[in-house]
């Protein structure tokens, strides 16, 4: 059994933004095919910034903490900023993840990432925003 440190715990234990955005802008799904772990990233951008972040995840403790940690850290941030959090910044937020729990942060980053990339892809194509 890891040892996880008390940032994760307490995110695993309450996690922040867990849910649906109704109409989201972009959304972001990433998996893992190996533990069969899947997280799926729903925001919302208003004037380049990320006005809401909400995120379901089926996974381990890590991935719930991860996942909410990242929703945390993105909520607010342009989307250049936003795509700067890597997993290993999410790693070290959390005080640290046991070793064979790391690739449970990239997918946090990850999802995070393609919802951005969703939400850019939409607006070329000629969206609303
Ligand atoms: Fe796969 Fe954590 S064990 S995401």
């Amino acid at each position: 059994m890891p040892v996880y440190s008390q940032q994760v715990m307490d995110h695993f234990m309450n996690p922040r933004n867990v849910g649906e955005i109704e109409n989201p802008d972009g959304i972001g799904e990433e998996g893992n095919p190996v533990c069969g772990d899947m997280m799926t990233f729903y925001i919302k951008v208003k004037d380049n910034r990320l006005e809401d972040v909400k995120f379901k995840t089926f996974g381990c403790g890590a991935a719930i903490a991860v996942s909410s940690m990242v929703s945390e850290m993105a909520k607010g941030k342009t989307l250049e900023e936003a795509l700067k959090i890597t997993p290993k910044i999410v790693a070290e937020e959390l005080g640290g993840l046991p070793k064979n729990k790391f690739h449970c942060s990239n997918l946090g980053a990850q999802a995070l990432t393609r919802a951005i990339k969703d939400y850019l892809g939409k607006k070329k194509a000629g969206g609303d925003k």
